[in-house]
């Protein structure tokens, strides 16, 4: 049976696909993570689809970023949708935003801090100030916990120093970034294994590609909750 500590991220095109995917999956997956790349391809309708039909939990991964007015008013549609989770950046005003627009939903809003494919040197590009990527990491976290959100995206690596933050008592921590022990890491280079990243402190992994890459997405699938705690 499905394990709703592991969300599987439908990383494919378009909604056919990913309702090929998830049929394949079956009861082995309760929570899916629907992201940009599958929005202009029917990623809502799926949304809705998977959670109407199916009674699966989403996790709408959209990492939004805008003026305040923009931010509330796009989640609010998206409220509607009877999404689980929604992610935006986790600048404290975006937070605000997203957290009034949410209101009156069960929608939790994730806080995204520093994506984890930028290193020092993106940083300095961006202006961004100086410090560790890592610090900067745990800072942004708190920053977002502290405005409101319900929880934050983080690598493995930083789960544990988030976890230690006060303002984390009660709150979310997801977790990519996740391989099970002996699987090929594709672009992922910090990674850990599911029972790593949850005695880490993570509440949820996010894993893709060493699950609807495999031949046997359920038994991929099956696999990776088999090595959860
Ligand atoms: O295939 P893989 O397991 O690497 O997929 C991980 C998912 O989590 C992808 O949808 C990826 O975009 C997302 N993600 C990530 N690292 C982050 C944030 C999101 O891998 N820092």
């Amino acid at each position: 049976m499905s394990d709703d500590r592991l969300i599987v991220a439908l990383d494919v095109p378009n909604a056919l696909e990913g309702l090929s995917l998830t049929e394949k999956l079956g009861d082995s997956v309760g929570f899916y993570k629907i992201g940009l790349g599958m929005l202009t391809g029917g990623g809502l309708a799926l949304a809705n689809e998977l959670k109407q039909e199916h009674g699966k939990r989403i996790f709408l991964d959209m990492k939004l970023f805008d003026i305040s007015a923009t931010v509330e008013a796009a989640v609010r549609g998206l409220a509607q949708f009877d999404i689980d989770f929604l992610t935006v950046h986790g600048d404290p005003h975006v937070i605000r935003a997203a957290k009034e627009g949410a209101a009156g939903s069960k929608m939790k809003i994730l806080g995204v801090t520093i994506l984890t494919s930028l290193d020092r040197s993106d940083l300095d590009d961006c202006l961004i100030q100086d410090g560790e990527v890592q610090t900067l990491v745990v800072e942004r976290a708190g920053r977002a916990l502290e405005a409101g959100a319900d929880g934050v995206i983080a690598s493995p690596h930083e789960a544990a120093l988030i976890r230690a933050l006060p303002e984390s008592a009660g709150r979310l921590i997801v977790t990519p970034g996740v391989r099970p022990a002996g699987a090929e890491h594709g672009d992922q280079k910090r990674v850990m294994t599911p029972a790593e990243a949850i005695a880490n402190g993570a509440d949820h992994i996010v894993v893709g590609r060493p699950i609807w890459q495999d031949p046997s997405p359920a038994n991929a699938a099956k696999a990776v909750i088999a090595e959860l705690p």
